[in-house]
């Protein structure tokens, strides 16, 4: 069994608008061993939430090639790709995609159906899980009744409801101030550490990726140092 959960071989991206091409990734290779704490970094636009949309399936790539424990899921339909994302994957994203019309509590809910059906889902693990980032009493309000940092955290809580094997972030303290900041990196350390979850995290804080394990650097849509 080998212990590399993700892999991508020369991956490419070009985007188009109109005529315009954007080449947001070049021919990216890496992987990724279960259980790594990984922060990505680089100035703003050279391809980062690009290539973690790619390893989501989130988008599809121009070129190259993409492996879930081993799975090429450049090469499967549509919907064994949703399955597969649906399953091992959590993602915070770079803008938080609450459900508006639900609450705290909802949008965890609502995560979880994919995973436990209808009903009442885990309600005690739900609790759990805002207690942790300090949003026990922020359960029933909606996302416009949240403040920027609280909103970022529901979309953290969650990403990592359903216990995914690995958790894909975009900017998860982009929006939190020093305290904030360090309930989120705690936590993910703490998923890291005592559940082996794998974690890909993109960082612009060279203080947030002190707590990785490794630092993987873009430009321009290249690997340059890992
Ligand atoms: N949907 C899109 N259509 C066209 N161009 C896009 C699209 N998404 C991103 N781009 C372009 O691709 C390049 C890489 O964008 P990406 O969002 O991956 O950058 P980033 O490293 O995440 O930047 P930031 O730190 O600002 O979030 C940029 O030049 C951007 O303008
Ligand atoms: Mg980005």
């Amino acid at each position: 069994m080998s212990n590399i959960i993700l892999e991508t071989e020369d991956l490419t991206k070009v985007y188009k608008v109109g005529k315009v091409e954007t080449h947001a990734l070049r021919g990216v290779s890496l992987s990724i061993e279960k259980g790594e704490f990984v922060a990505i970094m680089g100035q703003s636009g050279c391809g980062k939430s690009t290539l973690l949309h790619l390893l989501g399936g989130l988008l599809s790539p121009t070129s190259g090639k993409i492996l879930i424990d081993g799975e090429d899921v450049s090469k499967v339909s549509d919907a064994k790709r949703t399955d597969i994302r649906r399953r091992k994957i959590g993602f915070v994203f770079q803008r938080f995609n609450l459900f508006p019309t639900l609450t705290a509590d909802g949008n965890l809910r609502l995560a979880e159906r994919i995973h436990l059906g209808n009903g009442n889902g885990n309600p005690e693990k739900r609790r759990e899980i805002l207690s942790l980032l300090k949003l026990e009493n922020k359960m029933n309000n909606k996302p416009i009744e949240l403040s920027g940092g609280e909103q970022q955290r529901v979309a953290l809580a969650r990403a990592v409801i359903n216990s995914p094997a690995i958790i894909l972030a975009d900017e998860p303290t982009g929006n939190l101030d020093t305290e904030n900041s360090e309930i989120v990196l705690n936590m993910f350390n703490k998923l890291n550490k005592r559940f082996g979850q794998t974690i890909l995290m993109i960082t612009h804080n060279p203080e947030a990726a002190e707590h990785c394990g490794r630092i993987i650097q873009m430009r321009d849509g290249l690997i340059v140092d890992d």
